[in-house]
């Protein structure tokens, strides 16, 4: 895409900003934008929810008011990422037009109310969202002060809709052609399913049918398209305006428990726009985890070190979308007001918490929201300036200091974060296992969990990653890990091939290669496609109850729960086996050579600490480095990331624990953050504290 502005070399510092809830107070406005400049405030989010101020009945627009907040703002040196309002829309075209509202899966449609409560096959609505961006793309594409499209707002959920179903039909028919393709794909003739007819076909949903796995992921696969489809018709008639700004979309979210499920397969959306952004609201300080089935906890514990891991495997999602700095468009400088419990970040907190964005390659730390508004569901959401109006509170006076700290940070922004090893996580494989029945059928099945697990692992090594969809080149990276791939279409399959074939080391576990893409199984068992690469047969696959273990006898015994499979080596060697009542003896762990590389297979599901006992042994074996190891001391809780470039490196080192740490390099450092310009290799740091340090 045509660009006249670039994030690649900036360092924002901003906010979602509502001046639309107080234009009957000129005075706020302007103590706004005076607030905003104390605070080193770079850049602000416009109109994200503002249709209704601006098209106050059908085809009356009244822009007036953003004129002049978009003068104001350039005034004072802020730009402004201006959105498109198809987040929400106004009463007046909901009750003109019902059709632009959701249907609900029980088939009911949704009265007005809410946001995201609309249907993406809508001829009005469509067509509604096409003028009001013209209107905004001609009028603004060249205000000075804009510089970005925020488009529309954390696209998400499903419609079911007459004319969603047609569009369904009608996409099922390009992908499948011929009703009999469909019906073999869907395995239909069981429980007598087969569609004589396309007009048969109905969207999943709970009082119809929701037992043909083939069906269910192809909706998923449909929603994201239908979505992608409409985000890009917003983007169109932007540049049909005139406009050549660079576009991007809030992304949510991405692996979090289901009830916060955008229903949406993100790889997809590359080609809509130019940066990757996304909203960060982690439940830090808050013990214990959720997991799949709501009410449910899982076994382990988590701390804001385990709980920051969870956050920096979002961000290397986010940042390999593109393989380029993303924005981190959202972010709370205190509290979350929706989740179950909202507590304040600790003091510090804020601070470390954006910084680690940055230090995982975002170019951007916003927040939601610059000021809280007097009404409504988010009043009590944090905000960089409270109901007191004032600037004399510890969120803004921390609000202040991160700004001062992005000032010196800036020329970060111009380097490179280098990921050495690839996480796969598919999403169209979490909907296919979340969906498949059986041995395991409650939340420790867990494939989110066991991701988070192995990211765990390496990121707590300090070894630089990528999350990967599974179909990118992957010849860059030391090691790629494919955990619980459940569900494998031709394409990933022959990826992985070809990176083992030329030299690459891939582990990939239990569950891997058991279905192809319409959810069947493969012809001949599992691995399927993998056969040949992991060099094993599974002959089965068993679960272990809740409070049964195996072990892995790996040098010592090491714990396995959940799930262990049956395999058969071929070609592949067995570096350990299961040991344990009617197991003994069975391989556990294996590794075969495949052209070049190396593939191992782990059969059993590993605790934490088993698992980075079997990744440290991986990355030593394989010469691939990571910085913790390779550090003198270090203490728990600290993480470690470098964003380098031009024989300049930063070294992000945070401390995400209540207690102060320190660590001890092999060489001697300065802080970029710390004006006394001490040069050591040992450096303390506080309570969910942060160095940014430079090599002398
Ligand atoms: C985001 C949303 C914002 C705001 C925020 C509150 O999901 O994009 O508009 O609602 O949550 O946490």
């Amino acid at each position: 895409m045509n660009m006249k502005w670039s994030i690649e070399d900036k360092l924002l510092y901003g906010c979602d900003y509502n001046p639309d809830q107080w234009l009957n107070r000129p005075d706020i406005l302007a103590a706004d934008i005076e607030l905003m400049r104390k605070a080193h405030i770079s850049v602000v989010s416009l109109g994200i929810f503002a249709w209704s101020s601006i098209e106050v009945a059908e085809g009356q627009f009244q822009f007036e008011w953003l004129d002049k907040i978009m003068d104001d703002l350039h005034e004072a040196g802020i730009p402004v990422f201006l959105a498109t309002p198809s987040g929400a829309r106004p009463t007046w075209m909901a009750r003109k037009y019902p059709e632009v509202l959701r249907v609900n899966p029980s088939g009911n449609r949704n009265l007005f109310g809410l946001r995201h409560n609309h249907c993406y096959s809508s001829p009005v609505y469509r067509e509604k969202v096409q003028i009001i961006n013209t209107k905004l793309a001609e009028r603004y594409s060249d205000h000075p002060a804009v510089i970005l499209w925020h488009i529309s707002n954390e696209y998400s959920g499903d419609c079911h809709c007459d004319l969603c179903q047609v569009n369904f039909r009608t996409w099922l028919q390009k992908r499948y052609r011929t009703l009999e393709n469909l019906n073999d794909s869907w395995w239909n003739t069981f429980w007598s399913h087969t569609i004589f007819d396309w007009e048969e076909i109905h969207s999943p949903v709970p009082h119809g049918e929701t037992s043909v796995h083939g069906l269910n992921i192809d909706w998923k696969r449909f929603t994201t398209h239908m979505t992608v489809d409409f985000m890009k018709e917003e983007v169109d008639a932007l540049k049909r305006a005139g406009s050549t700004l660079p576009v991007t979309t809030n992304m949510m979210m991405a692996i979090e428990e289901a009830e916060n499920d955008p229903g949406l397969d993100y790889w997809k959306f590359k080609d809509s726009q130019d940066y990757a952004s996304w909203d960060s609201y982690p439940a830090w300080h808050l013990p214990g985890h959720k997991v799949f089935i709501p009410g449910e906890v899982s076994d382990e514990a988590v701390d804001d070190y385990r709980r920051a891991s969870e956050v920096a495997f979002q961000h290397d999602i986010f940042r390999n979308l593109h393989k380029k700095p993303f924005l981190l468009m959202e972010s709370t400088p205190s509290k979350v007001n929706w989740q179950g419990i909202s507590k304040n970040k600790k003091p510090g907190m804020n601070i470390l918490s954006s910084l680690q964005a940055v230090a995982h390659g975002a170019n951007s730390v916003q927040y939601f929201q610059w000021r809280q508004g007097r009404g409504s569901f988010e009043k009590f959401h944090g905000a960089v300036v409270d109901q007191s109006g004032t600037s004399d509170t510890r969120i803004y006076r921390e609000a202040v200091r991160l700004g001062e700290i992005l000032e010196v940070l800036k020329p970060v922004a111009a380097k490179d974060y280098s990921p050495r090893a690839a996480l796969i996580f598919n999403w169209e494989n979490r909907w296919a296992f979340d969906d498949s029945m059986g041995p395991i059928n409650n939340s420790r099945k867990a494939y989110i969990e066991t991701l988070r697990k192995h990211y765990f692992c390496l990121w707590d090594f300090g070894l630089p990653m990528d999350v990967v969809s599974g179909e990118e080149e992957l010849m860059d990276y030391d090691l790629v890990i494919a955990p619980m791939l459940y569900s494998l279409d031709s394409k990933t399959a022959e990826n992985l091939k070809n990176y083992v074939h030329r030299g690459g080391t891939i582990l990939t576990s239990y569950l891997s290669g058991y279905v192809n893409e319409t959810d069947l199984c493969f012809e001949g068992g599992s691995p399927g496609p993998l056969q040949y690469l992991l060099g094993i047969q599974i002959e089965d696959l068993d679960s272990l109850h809740k409070y049964e273990r195996i072990h892995l006898r790996m040098g010592e015994d090491y714990p396995v729960q959940d799930y262990y499979e049956v395999i058969h080596p071929l070609t592949a060697q067995v570096l350990a086996s299961f040991t344990g009542k009617n197991v003994e003896g069975l391989p556990g762990l294996t590794v075969n050579n495949y052209g070049k590389g190396m593939a191992f297979h782990l059969a059993g599901r590993l605790e934490t600490e088993s698992l980075k006992a079997l990744y440290q042994t991986i990355l030593s074996d394989r010469g691939i480095h990571s910085l913790k190891l390779e550090l003198l001391e270090c203490s728990e809780g600290i993480n470690l990331q470098i964003r380098s470039g031009d024989n300049e490196e930063y070294l992000f080192v945070m401390n995400f624990c209540d207690t102060p740490g320190f660590l001890r390099l092999s060489k001697d450092y300065t802080d970029c953050l710390d004006y006394t310009e001490t040069v050591s290799s040992q450096w303390d740091v506080k309570a969910y504290g942060i160095r940014v340090l430079k090599p002398c």
